[in-house]
């Protein structure tokens, strides 16, 4: 075995790149414990860590009237004149709808083991609920199989925010009837995909598509009082539980459940004990409405007493599917909530940011690697949560292709670097990440910010949907070849 001593030796009489795993393999031989032990070393990440990327359907698919689809909110949405930047719309986008095969071998070439994709509701239920539409989950086998031949797990996320626009009208997640006819699609997705996909997650980033509801910067784009939001959420939360018991019910034995949660991931300002225990005590509370909700079947006191009379209304047999247990959990992860010890009843205050404090590109996204360190470790520790995976962390750049056909993205390559080194310092300690997905495998439809502000590792030209891999993606490459930092 090369311990940490010896290895620093060996890099130093033949250089790093002679640790790379195949030469390493080279001088580790079967018998030694680091081929086979599942102990991270200083760099590496244990045998076996599933790297990935993720997109999600209404991002790159385009093809939005093909093979019976129907309209979705984020149709009907972007097509209103000023509420996407630039007027976008998702009606081409990477036109990954037609292009997936040539997307599975860039994800080939990366060396991904793995790959998180999401399902468009109204490609298989034209009206959300009543008769499926083959053609529409036919383009789902078509990649699943096309992934499975490349080597690559598939992960299936059930709701990206392309909510049929037919359950819109009649009151969207406003109605609790669509968190039923939610938990009929996600079974009957699973049940038809579950011969190859193992992990399903049911609903992405619940706080960010209830967003729709109160700020109305997404799809459908209301601004609802606090009693209406604090419902919709109910249902996002119901729509989740109830979704995990029809997957179950529907999916092959051996299939595992959970979600796609961006949990706000808190991180004590300064690393001492009572700042520390701050942060486990927010961490909680800061997601009571979701991840809290969920993991632990019952509303916290502090939300309900928060929400005073705008609290949700539900009944017990509400709370009792929230709460179904999950197999895994996972996290979409960008941002740090600072948290400080404080006086309060609470014990806990948020430390505001500064103007001055860094982001990438998009204004909210605060660099703050901490978090991926501390939200996965506090969540594991809080809810003992055995399975975690990074469901997305990734960054937005400026992204200019140069004449010489290249993407120097050095400012993603930073940020993946400095949250990579996080992520390994939470899975040296034993915390249970078993796998990670950088958004984006490449630059797609950002939501209201269009096609203004790139996320991914290949660079998209939208006029030619030529793919172009940044130096992220070289960067990420050699991440995955190494299973460790580089
Ligand atoms: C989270 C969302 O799930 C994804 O759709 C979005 O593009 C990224 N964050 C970046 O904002």
């Amino acid at each position: 075995m090369l311990n940490r001593f010896s290895r620093r030796t060996f890099a130093r009489l033949f250089g790093s790149a002679a640790l790379a795993p195949t030469a390493l393999s080279t001088f580790a031989t079967a018998a030694s414990p680091e081929a086979t032990s599942t102990a991270p070393t200083e760099r590496h990440f244990p045998p076996g860590f599933l790297w990935g990327s993720a997109t999600a359907s209404y991002q790159v698919e385009g093809a939005v009237t093909e093979d019976g689809r129907g309209p979705s909110i984020w149709d009907t949405f972007s097509h209103i004149p000023g509420k996407v930047k630039n007027n976008d719309t998702g009606d081409i986008a990477d036109d990954h709808y037609h292009r997936y095969k040539e997307d599975v071998q860039l994800m080939k070439a990366l060396g991904l083991k793995t790959y998180r994709f999401s399902v468009a509701w109204p490609r298989v239920f034209p009206q959300g609920i009543g008769t499926p539409n083959p053609k529409g989950l036919d383009f789902y086998n078509r990649l699943v199989d096309e992934l499975l031949a490349a080597g690559i797990q598939p992960y299936c996320t059930l709701y990206h925010w392309d909510l049929p626009q037919a359950l819109e009208d009649k009151g969207g997640w406003q109605s609790r009837d669509t968190s039923e006819a939610f938990a009929a699609y996600a079974g009957y997705v699973a049940g038809h995909l579950s011969d190859r996909v193992k992990y399903f997650m049911t609903l992405n980033e619940m706080s960010s598509f209830v967003g729709g509801y109160s700020s109305g910067r997404h799809a459908p784009g209301l601004k609802l009082a606090p009693a209406g939001v604090n419902q919709v959420r109910h249902h996002a939360v119901l729509a989740h539980g109830l979704g995990v018991q029809a997957i179950r019910a529907h999916a092959k034995p051996g299939t595992k459940v959970g979600l796609a949660e961006n949990a706000n991931a808190a991180v004590p300002i300064i690393e001492t004990p009572e700042h520390i225990a701050a942060a486990t005590k927010a961490m909680r509370e800061i997601n009571a409405g979701y991840l809290t909700v969920i993991m632990e079947g019952r509303y916290t006191d502090a939300y309900l007493a928060h929400a005073g009379a705008d609290a949700p209304k539900f009944t017990d047999a509400d709370m009792k599917a929230i709460g179904t247990p999950v197999d895994f959990v996972g996290m979409n992860i960008y941002t740090p909530s600072f948290i400080r010890a404080d006086d309060s009843p609470a014990g806990f205050a948020r430390v505001l940011s500064p103007e001055s404090y860094p982001h990438m590109m998009s204004p909210w996204l605060h660099v703050g690697p901490e978090a991926l360190y501390w939200g996965p470790k506090l969540a594991a520790q809080i809810w003992n949560i055995k399975e975690i995976y990074i469901t997305e962390n990734g960054a937005s750049s400026t992204d200019v292709l140069t004449p010489n056909g290249n993407v120097y993205d050095s400012d993603r390559i930073m940020y993946l670097r400095n949250y990579l080194t996080q992520l390994h310092r939470g899975v040296s300690e034993g915390v249970p990440v078993r796998g990670y997905f950088l958004w984006s495998l490449m630059d797609n439809f950002e939501w209201a910010d269009g096609y203004a502000y790139r996320f991914g590792i290949h660079y998209v030209d939208f006029a030619t949907q030529k793919r172009t891999p940044k130096m992220s993606a070289h960067f990420y490459r050699e991440v995955i070849a190494r299973n460790g930092l580089a």
